[in-house]
């Protein structure tokens, strides 16, 4: 069933009361206009254009290859909108999907069956309404004898008008020819003085013209006009991916506390425990145990691992990989598989090799480290020296001891030790022990004499 699909997104959004343009607003990690597209695609239009105006530029950005913007500027309404959408088809004829930008629980299933009850109904237009117990701000659905013969705005509205239950969702099907010509009639004689999309279905009823009216879930009218509704749709999007998730085997011991973007992937038999948050291009594997408190962008890891407690931004943990409690992964950290990253351990720019470990307190930067390696506790890879950043190189079965300082740039070779509390600014070779600190003294009565120092001090 073919159609043309045009999107308003040219509005200012003033009640969200932000500097960024209402549907670039984002929701589980895509922009309310995605979400709209994404449910448009679903509908293989022959054209699908968008009104943008507001922060064009921006808006126009988001959109995919193949989908044309138009520009209305000065926004006058969603009826001068639909002009301008309409008069930017390369053809406005036949039947014609408009959507708002601002309604991103729409689905494609719902817009489908929507053009097939227009095609069905042979009717001039056909309105999405929903029945909301609150119908507050939402246009009405005014009906005589069963038949839809206007919409009225919650601020044009009379006081009977205000008690319809029934709203519109601002998705419709119009004849294309018929909307045109409807479209030429609309005036700003209203409470807001502009050009209402709504009075179409008004002058096209009086005309003659049939109406009709598809209703279907509540939830899919949630429009986004303020930042409660913004959350109040998110908390819906959110509870979508979950619950999606949750059917393909994903554990999770709370979904209400997971928070996952639309663009994420989660295998099957993934645990995922309170306060997990999953965005970007992250990727997380079959087995893997997350949380609880994890924040991860656009990072993958493998399957089998744990990580508590941590935040990681661009980053690859391997299979069978530990992280945390307490940990920070940097961009361009790569933990190889079966490799640990522990408490109070920062990781930036970094290669950690199979079965290494670095459990407790370090910052490792700019460093390459092989496999079956020991990084001691409260070691630091000194990569920085004001002017510029430096590799460090550690070889494989290495025991890095406890507190070393390891200037770079430097190389640590296989099967190296450091000692502990070593400020090491050489390279140590192969098989080598690397110590750099002062001789111990003990000075015997020390105690004793200290005491009796203070007593006389005293008198
Ligand atoms: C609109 C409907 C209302 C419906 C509600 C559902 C009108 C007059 N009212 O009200 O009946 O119940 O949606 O959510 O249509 N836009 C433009 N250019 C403009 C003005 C708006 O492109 O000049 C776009 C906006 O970006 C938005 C959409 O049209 O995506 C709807 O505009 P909005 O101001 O949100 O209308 P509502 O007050 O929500
Ligand atoms: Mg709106």
């Amino acid at each position: 069933m073919s159609a043309r699909v045009i999107v308003l997104a040219a509005g200012k959004g003033v009640r969200m009361r932000s500097g960024t343009a209402k549907v670039l607003h984002e929701a589980c990690g895509r922009s309310l206009l995605e979400w709209v597209l994404g449910a448009v695609a679903d509908l293989d239009a022959e054209e699908t254009i968008v009104v943008v105006g507001h922060h064009a530029r921006e808006v126009e950005a988001v959109l995919p290859v193949g989908i044309e913007s138009v520009l209305q500027d000065p926004q006058h309404g969603t009826g001068h909108a639909a002009r301008i959408g309409l008069a930017g088809l390369a053809d406005g004829t036949g039947p014609i999907v408009i959507v708002p930008g601002d309604m991103p629980l729409i689905t494609g299933e719902a817009l489908v069956m929507l053009l097939e009850h227009h095609h069905a109904s042979s009717s001039a237009a056909t309105i999405m309404s929903v029945d909301l117990a609150d119908p507050l701000g939402y246009g009405r659905v005014v009906r005589d004898a069963g038949s839809v013969v206007a919409i009225v705005e919650e601020r044009d509205a009379a006081a009977e008008e205000r008690a319809i239950t029934e709203v519109n969702t601002s998705v419709y099907v119009f004849d294309g020819e018929q909307l045109a010509s409807a479209l030429d009639k609309i005036t700003t004689d209203n409470a807001q003085t502009e050009y209402y999309l709504t009075d179409v279905v008004g002058i096209l009823s009086s005309a003659g013209a049939k109406v009709t009216a598809l209703t279907v879930p509540a939830e899919m009218g949630n429009g986004v006009n303020t930042q409660t509704q913004l959350a109040a749709v998110s908390t819906i999007l959110r509870d979508r991916i979950n619950t999606a998730l949750l059917e393909d085997g994903v554990w999770m011991l709370d979904p209400a506390r997971v928070y996952i973007d639309a663009s994420v992937t989660v295998e099957p038999s993934a645990m995922l425990y309170p306060d997990v948050y999953l965005t970007g291009t992250t990727i997380v594997g079959a087995g893997t145990c997350l949380g609880p408190n994890v924040q991860v962008h656009d990072s993958k890891i493998g399957q089998r691992a744990v990580v508590q407690q941590a935040v990681m931004v661009d980053a690859m943990v391997g299979d069978d990989a530990l992280v945390g409690p307490f940990a920070y992964l940097r961009p361009g950290t790569v933990l190889a598989r079966g490799s640990k990253v522990g408490t109070y351990v920062e990781i930036k720019g970094s290669t950690v090799g199979p079965g290494s470990k670095v459990p407790h307190l370090s910052y490792i930067g700019d460093a390459t480290i092989g496999e079956r390696t020991n990084i001691g506790a409260g070691t630091i890879t000194v990569n920085y020296d004001g002017y510029r950043k430096y590799a460090t190189t550690i070889g494989n079965r290495v025991r890095i001891g406890s507190d070393t300082m390891l200037i770079a740039p430097v190389t640590i070779g296989d099967d190296a030790v450091t000692g502990a509390g070593s400020v090491i600014t050489d390279d140590v070779p192969d098989g080598a022990l690397g110590v750099s600190r002062d001789p111990q003294r003990n000075i015997d009565g020390y105690a004793d004499k200290r005491r009796k120092r203070a007593d006389e001090e005293q008198g």
